[in-house]
């Protein structure tokens, strides 16, 4: 990647699409009529883990026509003493989800760490459901035992970026998901 280059397409650091914007772009409308059929006369909060799930719910949530709120969290991921991955809420949310239909929408399902966090949380506020909704589905990759109630796609044990999703915070405006070229996955300038 070059700064300064006025050519630059960030898609050209791609290396092999692995779901096409068409292709996302389908699924939208597939897992809007799903969503809708599922909370059909509910009063659904929809909660975002940004950063990653930005662009997805931004596109998701216009294919509900269910009564919605819509509110954020952010997670950080450290590492314990043990290397253990350990996500922590450090945005909380605003809305008060007592009594309310709870969808948690995040980018993907890896080791099942976040999701499985953020619903231990969110089930101490009482609310009337709790389920998750992810756009990707790392089958083989999880640590513990979650699985999503809405999937877009499951993909092979690949580190993937676009659509949201970030290697160093770049690539989230990639239309596609896809794999970066070897020589970017690593590169000193960007750390
Ligand atoms: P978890 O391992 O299921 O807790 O997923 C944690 C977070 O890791 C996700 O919300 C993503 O932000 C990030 N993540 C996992 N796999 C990938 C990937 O292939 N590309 C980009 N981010 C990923
Ligand atoms: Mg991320």
């Amino acid at each position: 990647m070059q700064n300064n280059d006025p050519t630059y397409n960030p898609l050209e650091d791609i290396d092999q699409i692995i779901v096409t914007e068409a292709a996302i772009q389908a699924r939208l409308i597939e897992l809007g009529k799903e969503i809708n059929e599922a909370y059909e006369e509910r009063d659904v909060a929809v909660i975002a883990i940004i950063n990653g799930a930005i662009i997805f719910v931004a596109d998701l949530i216009r294919q509900l026509n269910i009564s919605m709120k819509l509110d954020c969290i952010r997670i950080a991921n450290y590492r314990d003493e043990k290397s253990m991955q350990k996500p922590e809420i450090i945005d909380k949310i605003r809305l008060d989800l007592k009594g309310l239909d709870v969808l948690i929408i995040d980018d993907i399902l890896d080791s099942g760490r976040t999701l499985s966090h953020v619903t231990e949380i969110f089930k101490t506020m009482q609310p009337a459901s709790l389920k998750t909704c992810v756009l990707l589905d790392k089958k083989t990759t999880r640590s513990v035992d979650f699985e999503a109630d809405f999937v877009g796609f499951r993909i092979p044990d690949e580190f993937v970026v676009g659509y949201g999703l970030d290697f160093a915070e770049r690539y989230r405006q990639l239309p596609c998901i896809g794999v970066l070229r070897p020589e970017l996955q690593n590169p000193p300038e960007w750390s």
